[in-house]
């Protein structure tokens, strides 16, 4: 997998400190108020795990899972999988974790249906920025880095579902993403 990595953009130690760093401004938002981390899946798993280790408050966790259909870069059709229980969100301070804010559909939309669902607060907290690439409006209350507008991987991130275990995030070779989908492996 190292091979099809063109640089590191994010090592162990910066990922390390970067959510250390974010993992305090949530501590300091949320301190005296109850809350739920809700970890967008599958990208957000191993940095939602690694960021609610680091806060050192009551919190409750919940996942909710959503994928676009694109071409492996793009993003295209959002479908929303799954959702946690209504009981899990209604009246309910909610903080989104996702693992990289893009176009902003997907935060965009999963911010409107937690408060249809009933949620009293909702917030966002994402690993990866990458604002150039932005097609709605959305700024995240909390990012740990922001990125160029490069296809990336590692640390949850994927293409094709692979490259998610890297422990640091990656920029993928063009070559990569360029060759069919059946020699992507
Ligand atoms: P949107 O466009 O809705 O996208 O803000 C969020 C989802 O798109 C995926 N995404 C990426 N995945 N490397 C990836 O591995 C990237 O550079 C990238 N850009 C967007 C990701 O699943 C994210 O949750």
């Amino acid at each position: 997998m190292d091979h099809d990595v063109e640089r590191i953009l994010f090592n162990e130690a910066e990922i390390r400190s970067g959510t250390d760093r974010v993992a305090a401004e949530v501590t300091a938002a949320y301190a005296g108020r109850p809350f739920t981390v809700v970890s967008v899946l599958k990208g957000s798993c191993i940095f939602a795990s690694d960021l609610i280790r680091r806060i050192p408050i009551p919190l409750e966790l919940a996942f909710v899972s959503a994928s676009s259909y694109g071409d492996g870069t793009q993003s295209g059709r959002l479908a929303l999988n799954f959702f946690p229980a209504e009981s899990e969100i209604a009246g309910r301070n909610l903080l989104l974790v996702d693992d990289i804010l893009d176009t902003g559909k997907t935060l965009s939309r999963l911010v409107g249906e937690m408060h249809k669902r009933g949620a009293a607060e909702v917030r966002s907290c994402v690993f990866l920025d990458k604002p150039a690439r932005r097609a709605v409006p959305f700024r995240a209350d909390f990012r740990v880095f922001e990125v160029d507008d490069l296809f990336v991987v590692g640390y949850g991130l994927d293409f094709a579902g692979h490259y998610r275990n890297l422990p640091y995030v990656g920029a993928l070779k063009r070559e990569c993403y360029e060759r069919p989908r059946s020699a992507a492996r």
